[in-house]
């Protein structure tokens, strides 16, 4: 018998056991058999007459009883080209040629069927026939309802569930502003991990400590510790600030709700202190998530300066929310980070209580930076030690730049497979550019001026030359660069 008919056949179990058992819920599905049935909320009027409307002339997002297999939904939820004809032999199925509903004429003869051919770790993906079966008579396996629920991907890390969500909060219509401030991602959207970082010991120690916080925060809460929960990440542009907060989502599980603070300024102010607390509420009702405001140090030049006074007042807002936001209490993790600590007033810095270091990468981390970004490539003659030694004050973004380059040299000569001689050329290359980049910070006399053919004779400082454009990318332009 064919996978294709385990599979469908656990899928229409699983319908079938769902729909009766009322005390499982959504957590109970597995993630690819919930997204079929899952369906959204909806803000304004289309709502009024509906079971679900909560009161509010808005629909809860949800699931709702009988599930019902046809053809389509099993072949979405399970991948099964042809789900129909996988089991049409079997003697306890049957479709309805009218609905295109397939079902189970007889249970139990399906679930002797179903208990014959699965094992525990199958069972273990499913909570909700796991729960079903292990106390059957006919089961002999291990598996139990509790460790399946553990193990499920809870509906919060779902893209479904987060759409409804932001449906349900936000019309569409009035808050379009919104979306350039606020960017939700699915922890399934995410697609770095902590094994694809590098980190520094005291790295790994705050983040450990973080992720245990986060697992006892019950505890926490009784003994009275809520001031716990929020980071601040410090460090140069590309030392993988936004990479690791994007990571613990992608580990933990967590919606990663990112706020874009240099958006406020772009907004159409009035709205702004407004759209700020709707982000805050948002985090709270999508959590437990994770909370990353990048560019922190606008908060403290905005009001410093004489910027416009509704600007202020949203970054006041933003300030007093974060104050209102706790870890404990809302299951919100919140992470700034900034590449300008020097900037950063004392309002701002008391409101984290755990900074975390991102330095440039030392000749060690450097060395196992390259090895994990190059884990996917053939390289001749591989020594990441030697190029470690040779790009010292590189970040690991400079590094994945260095390697992009050495990738997309090697295409020109139809290779695919790299020598160690084109890492060391892209390295060089790498630190033209970077020269080239520094001048317009460094009056005159600098070597690439003369030493570069390419440029021409640049006597004013080299705001002339055309180079200097495609080598600024996102790095700021200022006193970072410690060549
Ligand atoms: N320690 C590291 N280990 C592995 N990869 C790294 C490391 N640091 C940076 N990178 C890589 O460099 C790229 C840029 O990193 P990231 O965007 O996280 O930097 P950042 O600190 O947020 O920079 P910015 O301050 O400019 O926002 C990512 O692709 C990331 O994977
Ligand atoms: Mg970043």
């Amino acid at each position: 018998m064919s996978d294709a008919a385990l599979d469908v056949v656990e899928f229409l179990l699983t319908t079938s056991v769902y729909s009766d058992d009322r005390t499982l819920d959504e957590n109970d599905l597995p993630p690819s058999f919930r997204q079929v049935f899952w369906t959204g909320g909806s803000g304004g009027s289309d709502a009024g007459s509906d079971d679900d409307d909560d009161g509010s002339g808005r629909r809860r997002a949800g699931i709702t009883r009988p599930l019902s297999a046809t053809n389509a939904t099993t072949r979405e939820a399970t991948g099964v080209e042809r789900p129909w004809e996988a089991v049409s032999d079997l003697m306890f199925t049957e479709r309805d040629e009218f609905s295109g509903t397939i079902t189970l004429t007889q249970r139990d003869l399906a679930e002797e069927w179903f208990l014959e051919r699965v094992d525990d770790q199958r069972l273990l993906e499913n909570p909700t026939l796991a729960k079903h079966f292990e106390d059957h008579e006919a089961y002999d396996g291990d598996a139990t309802h509790e460790e399946a629920r553990e193990r499920n991907r809870p509906i919060q890390a779902d893209r479904a569930w987060i759409d409804g969500l932001l449906e349900e909060y936000f019309d569409e219509e009035e808050d379009e502003d919104m979306l350039d401030l606020v960017e939700v991602r699915a922890p399934e959207e995410v697609d770095i991990t902590l094994d694809d970082l590098v980190l520094t010991d005291d790295q790994e120690n705050e983040l450990d400590k973080i992720a245990k916080a986060i697992e006892h925060r019950d505890y926490l809460s009784q003994i009275g510790l809520r001031e716990i929960g929020k980071l601040l990440f410090v460090g140069p542009p590309g030392t993988g600030k936004t990479s690791t907060a994007q990571a613990l989502a992608r580990d933990m599980d967590l919606p990663f709700v990112e706020v874009k603070l240099s958006m406020i300024t772009s907004q159409y102010l009035g709205e702004t202190a407004k759209n700020v607390d709707k982000t805050f509420e948002v985090a709270k009702r999508l959590s437990p998530c994770i909370l990353f405001i990048d560019e922190f140090d606008f908060v403290a030049k905005t009001r410093r300066s004489d910027e416009h006074a509704a600007l202020k007042r949203a970054v006041n807002t933003l300030l007093k929310s974060i104050d209102n936001i706790s870890l404990i209490e809302d299951d919100v993790l919140l992470i700034g980070a900034t590449n300008h600590p020097d900037q950063l007033d004392d309002a701002a810095w008391r409101r984290f209580d755990e900074i975390i270091n991102f330095p440039k990468p030392d000749y060690n981390m450097r060395a196992d930076i390259l090895q994990v970004i190059t884990r996917q490539m053939r390289i001749e003659e591989f020594d990441p030690q030697l190029i470690a030694e040779a790009t010292e004050g590189l970040t690991g973004s400079d590094l994945r730049m260095v390697l992009r380059e050495a990738v997309l040299e090697a295409l020109t000569e139809d290779r695919t497979t790299l020598t160690q001689e084109d890492l060391l050329n892209a390295v060089e290359e790498f630190e033209e550019r970077d020269n080239l980049k520094n001048m317009d910070m460094i009056e005159g006399d600098h070597d690439a001026l003369v030493a570069g053919g390419d440029i021409g004779k640049a006597s004013d400082g080299g705001h002339s030359h055309g180079h200097d454009h495609d080598h600024d990318h996102d790095h700021d332009h200022d006193h970072d660069h410690d060549h």
